[in-house]
Formats: C-alpha cells, structure tokens, sequence
C-alpha cells in the first residue's frame, strides 16, 4: 500500500491500528462477549459496531409471511420417502434451508444440549479460559469471533467448538465435563440422523442412496455451539454477520429466541423458532457437488437485548487429515449442456480459503468457480 502522508491516509492508519489493538487486548481477556457484558458495560466496545449496510434497517422489505420450507421426516424409511425425497429437492434448490420435524432426535436431547451450552457458557469463567484458543488443530476450544482479527466489525457471540472424526480420536475426556454427556449424546444422534439426511439428499440428486456418504461428505462433524448475549445496542451489531457455511450439510439446532435471518430474492427472512424442530441447510462444498443445483444461501444472526440466544450448529464435511480426497461437481450431474462450474478441491483446502477470508469477504465459493464467470 503507497503511503502518501495525506491527513486522510493517516487517519485511516492509526484508526486500523488502534482497531487491532483493541481486538487484541479483548482477546487477551480470554472472556468473550461475555465477559464484557458481565462487566456491567451498556456501551458495546467500537471493534463491534458494524458498517451500517451491513445491519437490518426498518425500510426492509416486510417478509413475515414468508418462511423456510417446513419438511416432516415421518415414514422416511417407509411410504413417505418419494414424497419426502420431493421436498427436500424442492427446498434445497429454492431456499437452500428447511425446518424438519419428526427427525427422530427426541426432543429431550435437543433441550438438553442447549442447557449443556448454557452451563459451559455460564460457569466461572476461569473453567472456560483453559479451552480459550485460535489453534485451528485444536479439536475442543472456545472462543469469541474465529474471524476476530479478519474482519472489519466483530460478532456479539463466543462459541465453544468441538470436532468429532469417524474414528473418535477426539476422546471424550478432553471434552468440559459441564457437558461432555450432552455433547456425546447429541452427536450419537445427528450422526444418525446424518445419514437419513445424506441418504435422502443423494437421491434427491437422482443418485444412489449412499453416494454422498461412500464419498465421504460426513466423515466428521464440527459443532459450533454459540451462545450469544443480550446486548445492549443490538442496533449496531450482529450476533452473525452474512456468510455461507463452508461445509457439505448443516444441521442446525436452535432455541426459542431466535435472530437467524435466511437471504431469499434478496430480502432476509425470519426462521422462527419452533421447538423440536431442527433446521437444515446446504453448504458450499454441496452446492460445489451439486454443480449449482443445490444453493448454500447466505444467512446471519441479528443481535438481540434479549439473551442469552443459544444454538448448535453440525457441520457435516470431511476437512481432517490424513484425508486428502478433492470434490468437485458430480460427473453424473454434469454433461455437455451443463459442464462442471468448479475446480475440484479438498475440503481442508476449502476451509483454509475460508478462514483466511473472514467473514466479510466475497463469497469463498466464487473463488473455486471456474473461470471466474468469463468464458
Ligand atoms: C453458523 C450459523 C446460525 C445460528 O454457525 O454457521 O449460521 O443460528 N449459525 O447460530
Ligand atoms: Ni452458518
């Protein structure tokens, strides 16, 4: 960058500078978002304070009469799953998200997840400092923003992250205690509940039940449990700002405060919260597979005075090693009239982009797009 000394320049320099320093001193703190509100502070600190085109604004566009596909899973593996199979197509390439119901996880698991997030979040916080970490090889961590130092506004949540592989070499002792039993429980179950829904959308592609799985799209799930806080200007911040999830599928879990917000013909809708239920949605590595069939939408989370909000969300990919596998478009979904749109890439690889972007960035998936949109 060519320094030319003009009085605006140097504005923008010190004000970057003083940015990261900031972030670094609230990193530091090891406490998150929620250790500033536990300090009794009813400003939010600048590093959170979003550029206005990025927050809603009363002239949006009024959609509270729209909402994501409700899909209901009963008689999956029976005589509904034509019709199920259906919807699930419908949905995946229209809105990209769905709600499912009758998913088979009972809902006691559910509730018992978010109450195990809860108590993570809400112990001493000392207990948590010990798993505060940005080491990417770490399979369990907290922390606040994994974007924190990429992008131009931070996130008013902390997350606790914990990533299972097939063959368990996590080991459930390095799990918090405060709720290890929840997490083990709750990922038995979306493992399960995983294949149904890998199954389901394989054929929805018109493809063998077990082809997303016998290439490996589920191999490991990485859950992002967050909690975001009540904030006291929620007017100027985000709990998640826009982004696309860098994974093959998302099963998301969410509580009854709600914020997350779905872009659909470029206005955001609500996804409202409806107990029990479990939100799904495709992410880019599908839409890469897919070859653009299936769509990875842009959503985020709105902050809220009203908290904390608790979610968990499983993503399901394949980006540990020693795997080394490359996706790209299907070749029975491509052909002469419709040639594959992406370069083939490893699921690490696609993560690593991601990561190094930050949120705030172009969409990741454009930059594995073939020729760059120019033929
Ligand atoms: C995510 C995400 C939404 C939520 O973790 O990628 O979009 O409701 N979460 O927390
Ligand atoms: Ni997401």
């Amino acid at each position: 960058m060519a320094i030319t000394g003009s009085p605006e320049s140097t504005a923008e320099i010190r004000s970057i500078y003083d940015r990261s320093k900031e972030v670094k001193e609230f990193d530091d703190t090891k406490a998150g978002v929620k250790g500033l509100v536990d300090s009794g502070m009813d400003k939010i600190p600048k590093i959170f304070i979003h550029p206005s085109e990025n927050l809603p604004k009363a002239s949006d566009p009024n959609t509270t009469h729209l909402q994501i596909p409700i899909i209901d899973l009963e008689g999956v593996h029976g005589d509904q799953r034509i019709h199920i199979v259906n919807e699930i197509r419908r949905a995946l390439e229209t809105w990209g998200f769905f709600q499912m119901v009758n998913h088979s996880i009972p809902i006691s698991v559910l509730d018992e997840m978010i109450e195990a997030i809860r108590r993570f979040n809400e112990q001493p916080m000392e207990a948590k400092m010990e798993f505060y970490s940005r080491d990417r090889t770490r399979k369990v961590r907290f922390l606040s923003n994994f974007d924190l130092y990429q992008s131009r506004a931070a996130d008013w949540r902390d997350t606790f992250v914990c990533v299972f592989d097939a063959v368990d070499s996590l080991g459930s002792e390095s799990l918090p205690l405060v709720c290890r039993d929840a997490l083990l429980e709750y990922k038995k179950h979306t493992e399960m509940l995983g294949e149904t829904l890998f199954g389901l959308v394989s054929e929805a592609l018109g493809l063998s039940p077990t082809y997303l799985r016998d290439i490996e799209c589920m191999k490991t799930q990485f859950m992002s449990c967050h909690y975001y806080p009540s904030c006291p200007q929620s007017d100027l911040t985000m709990g998640t700002k826009k982004h696309t999830d860098p994974a093959f599928l998302t099963i998301l879990l969410q509580d009854h405060i709600g914020g997350l917000q779905v872009l659909h013909q470029q206005c955001w809708v609500d996804v409202a919260p409806m107990h029990g239920a479990l939100i799904v949605n495709v992410g880019d590595l599908l839409q890469l597979l897919s070859n653009d069939r299936f769509k990875s939408i842009e959503h985020r989370v709105r902050a809220n005075i009203v908290g904390p909000r608790i979610s968990v969300a499983c993503f399901f990919n394949n980006h540990l090693p020693p795997s080394n596998r490359t996706y790209g478009p299907i070749k029975e979904l491509t052909s002469d009239e419709n040639p594959p749109l992406y370069m083939e890439t490893s699921a690490a690889d696609y993560i690593s982009y991601f990561s190094s972007q930050g949120l705030d960035g172009d969409r990741p998936l454009d930059h594995f797009r073939k020729y760059n949109g120019v033929i």
